[in-house]
């Protein structure tokens, strides 16, 4: 986490499925609106960390299903595994303290002695995690026993139920709760703890993250009753859980919004542009320009030529763009083509988002940014690699205006064709 000289302003802890995704909308809205304000105020300063259920593969797989940002750490496979960076850069510690106790074998042999636990598939389980399905009404019956004969074998473990249907056993020191205070004890042990930090759940592996001391929650809307009832079992008299009445990523922008951590207004919802009064600073501008890009080829903002000329006065008019192909445009003739493609993406599912946006300053008035931009034509997406060098002093009627951009295909995600491209 060098990527941050002190303390991080806010480490957001959120589980993925039923969290921050929300598998009911196609659309991925709420999604959209969260990674919108993270990328504009939040990524300089702060701490994105996902806590999943997902073995390390299935996370990977989701990845290519839904618009996720790049968090800065992954805990993977209900707290058993904590990694960094886009790399996903094991952390050692964590696999040492977690291997002592735990012996993979004889938790097998235990739990083979009760046959409606159904194993889960191979690709589920980890080197700290056993996971099994089972049905809600046996549930209690075979936790309890489950729990003496593993004791009694010496084993030191924790049995967690989540969302109606799944059983791990994982070593008792692992967890989503542990994982994250361990977390929070390095950035201790370094000397920036984070200033605040939330977590996001809606299911049953998520309730310990709850229990970290200091640490703000939310449980979304669309939280499972096993959450649900261990809040009023042991956590009702604790102000700094909510349940939030709206769902997954919506949820998690209310409740930074009712804990008055930060900015809670997501761009997407302050469209348009040029009456926006958010564009101050250079990642909040950048998300800005490409939300306009979206809604003008989605035809969600009118045609007009005010719109075009205001685009020219946030961009430099010997500024050019190096497309992914190599080749290269003026930054106004890109937008005398981006006229022409006004509500070519009508109806469509169309979308454009910014994930790493990372701005560094490099002169009193300059600003190179650079992020991954995406883009969803509804049946697959692609991403560019893109840098663009900002700068606030020329005479423009915006703060800042638009002197170069260059944008390269980031192979591994698939590559867009170059039939309407513009930004
Ligand atoms: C995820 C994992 C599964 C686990 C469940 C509950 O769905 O894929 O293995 O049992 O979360 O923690
Ligand atoms: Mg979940």
């Amino acid at each position: 986490m060098d990527r941050l000289d002190g303390s991080a302003n806010l480490m957001l802890v959120s589980d993925l499925d039923d969290t921050m995704v929300d598998h009911t909308d196609p659309d991925n809205l709420s999604l959209l609106r969260f990674n919108a304000l993270w990328e504009s105020t939040y990524r300089q300063d702060s701490i994105l960390v996902f806590s999943t259920g997902r073995s390390p593969t299935l996370y990977k797989k989701l990845r290519k299903e839904k618009p996720i940002l790049t968090p800065d750490i992954t805990i993977t496979s209900v707290g058993t595994e904590i990694a960094y960076g886009e790399e996903l850069v094991p952390d050692e510690g964590w696999i040492q303290l977690l291997s002592k106790n735990w012996n993979r074998n004889e938790v097998l042999e235990e739990t083979a002695k009760f046959p409606d636990l159904i194993p889960q598939a191979d690709m589920d389980q980890g080197p700290h995690k056993v996971s099994f399905y089972i049905p809600k009404e046996k549930a209690q019956e075979v936790i309890t026993p489950l729990y003496s004969s593993l004791t009694q074998r010496g084993l030191n473990v924790k049995i967690i139920y989540s969302s109606g249907l799944a059983l791990d056993v994982l070593p008792k020191g692992a967890g989503k709760g542990q994982a994250l205070a361990y977390l929070i004890e390095k950035f201790e042990s370094i000397g920036k703890p984070p200033k605040n930090t939330i977590v996001c759940g809606d299911s049953g592996n998520d309730s310990e993250m709850f229990t970290v001391e200091g640490v703000y929650g939310v449980m979304v809307h669309n939280s499972r009753e096993e959450l649900l009832e261990w809040y009023e079992e042991n956590a009702r008299s604790n102000h700094k859980i909510i349940h939030a009445t709206e769902e997954c990523a919506s949820g998690i922008i209310q409740a930074i919004g009712h804990f008055q951590l930060g900015p809670s207004i997501s761009p997407r919802d302050t469209k348009p542009f040029f009456s926006n009064e958010d564009n101050r600073k250079p990642a909040q501008f950048m998300v800005n320009f490409y939300l306009l890009y979206e809604s003008w080829r989605r035809a969600e903002v009118e045609k007009s030529e005010a719109i075009i000329h205001n685009l020219k006065s946030i961009t430099h008019s010997t500024g050019v763009i190096v497309h992914p192909s190599g080749a290269e445009n003026s930054i106004h003739q890109s937008i005398d083509a981006l006229e022409s493609c006004h509500g070519d993406k009508r109806g469509t599912s169309f979308r454009v988002w910014l994930d790493k946006v990372i701005v560094s300053a490099i002169g009193l008035d300059s600003w190179l940014l650079k992020f991954n931009k995406w883009e969803f034509n509804g049946t697959s997406s692609w991403c560019s690699a893109t840098t663009v060098l900002l700068n606030s002093k020329v005479e423009t009627a915006s703060v800042f205006c638009i002197m170069h951009m260059h944008q390269t295909w980031l192979e591994e995600y698939g590559i867009g064709d170059r039939q309407n491209w513009t930004f």
